[in-house]
């Protein structure tokens, strides 16, 4: 299958910040109240870095499926999670979710940590994020799968900038298989992407500021994330 396929590429959406959603996508960021997970941020910004640093991709975004050998732990994870559509890990606050009714992102773990390993450095996702940089890449950290539940937003931030260079996220399943759309913020306009279950989105996120910015109208939304940096310097 062509990872590559212009239907994956139909898939991002490319709102200039001059038209009336692009404005109001700005004016949301920005209207964005103090969180707590912020404070744990090292690159959170204002304003995109984009223009300061060199891009990996001309994009900087991409849609891939989850690769097949992987697809079943991850779900597995994910059902093992949940009863009936309803999250019994109690909330563990992780990621940068804006949430309601004390709500955030439950995190699954630790007991599946071996199953994520195996993922993280699956050489089907490193070859896939290799692909999307075009150099050489070495995994970092993981997070998840991770539960967010109603009402939650995901708010604008970068990644970090040492061991985030390259981000999947990765959508495993969720109360309605609806998609739950993120943007990613250039320069000129944003890039919104709503991934099918079972794809997963590669990206630049330290040089792509992104977010979620509408509010989670499922009973649950499971995803997970992997994180990698370039091995060397130097472009394979
Ligand atoms: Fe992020």
């Amino acid at each position: 299958m062509d990872r590559w396929s212009a239907a994956h590429l139909n898939m991002i959406e490319t709102i200039d910040k001059a038209s009336s959603a692009g404005r109001a996508l700005a004016d949301w960021a920005s209207a964005l109240p103090p969180h707590d997970s912020l404070a744990r941020v090292e690159r959170l910004t204002t304003a995109g870095p984009e223009s300061m640093l060199v891009p990996y991709h001309s994009l900087g975004v991409c849609v891939a499926e989850i690769p097949d050998r992987l697809y079943p732990g991850l779900l597995e994870i994910v059902h093992a999670a949940t009863w009936g559509g309803v999250p019994r890990i109690p909330d563990g606050g992780g990621g940068l979710v804006q949430s309601v009714a004390g709500l955030g992102a439950s995190c699954v773990s630790p007991g599946q940590a071996a199953f994520m390993n195996t993922a993280h450095a699956s050489q089907e996702i490193v070859s896939l994020v290799q692909a999307f940089a075009g150099v050489e890449v070495e995994p970092t950290e993981w997070y998840g799968p991770r539960i967010y539940h109603r009402g939650a937003r995901l708010l604008r931030h970068c990644d970090r900038a040492r061991s985030h260079v390259f981000g999947v996220t990765a959508y495993i399943e969720s109360s309605d298989h609806q998609p739950w759309p993120i943007y990613f913020e250039r320069d000129r306009d944003f890039l919104r992407i709503s991934l099918r279950i079972g794809q997963m989105a590669i990206y630049e996120g330290v040089r792509l500021p992104h977010f979620r910015p509408t509010a989670l109208d499922a009973r649950f939304f499971a995803a997970a994330f992997l994180h990698y940096r370039p091995a060397h310097e130097n472009p394979i």
